[in-house]
């Protein structure tokens, strides 16, 4: 499974990186807002730092305007993908950037209806919130599952990006399902190494190494 990380913030992204957890980034305009900086500005940063594909999203609502903030995303690097919005227009501008041979990340996926048409559109990418739909008392997993069926029917291309993964819990379902990608927060890419029995055990061991009276060093 590919781990994208679901932030603009530079420091979060090198520490990941820097261990080989990085296999892309995704970026919203909500992030954008959280970290303070110009989008095209952080965005030239985030793709010199990671070699994957990093997610810039337009904020156009109308196909032309969407396709124009589209072209300029994508010349900051040539790892960029545009990230359009799962809406008719969306899917138009997602038509014809990738017929220019760009990557697009469908976004605000909400139904595997939505995800069948993002595919047929060319998306790259589409990204099915998991965690805004358990917001509202609906198991965001089954739609990584659906979606999983359905592209597996018919062979489509398109990679789910399980997206708005809230809790470690997320990131297995997403990958016992067969997500391609599931992109989270720093933290909780960082809490998939915890666990209470490792630290428990590290303690015995520690407090027996320190009862030897014995130094490796
Ligand atoms: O990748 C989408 C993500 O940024 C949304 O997450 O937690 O705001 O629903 P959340």
């Amino acid at each position: 499974m590919k781990f994208f990380v679901d932030t603009a913030e530079i420091d979060a992204i090198a520490e990941l990186n820097d261990l080989g957890m990085v296999d892309g980034v995704t970026t919203n305009p909500s992030l954008i807002l959280k970290s303070g900086r110009d989008i095209l500005e952080v965005t030239k940063e985030i793709c010199d730092l990671v070699d994957g594909p990093v997610s810039a999203e337009v904020v156009a609502t109308q196909a032309d305007a969407m396709i124009a903030e589209g072209r300029k995303l994508a010349e900051i690097a040539p790892n960029i993908a545009v990230k359009l919005p799962l809406t008719w227009d969306g899917l138009k501008a997602c038509k014809l950037l990738t017929g220019e041979g760009r990557m697009v990340n469908v976004t605000l996926c909400f139904s595997a209806n939505q995800a069948l048409i993002a595919a047929k559109a060319g998306a790259t990418f589409i990204s099915p919130f998991i965690g805004r739909l358990d917001d509202i008392n609906i198991d965001g997993m089954d739609l990584i599952a659906d979606i999983r069926a359905v592209y597996d029917n018919y062979g489509y291309e398109t990679q789910i990006l399980a997206a708005s993964i809230r809790s470690v819990n997320h990131v297995l379902e997403s990958a016992r399902i067969g997500a391609d990608v599931m992109t989270a927060p720093p933290d909780v890419i960082k809490k998939l190494a915890a666990h209470p029995l490792t630290d428990k055990g590290l303690e015995q061991f520690l407090s027996d190494w320190a009862k030897t009276g014995q130094t490796i060093l």
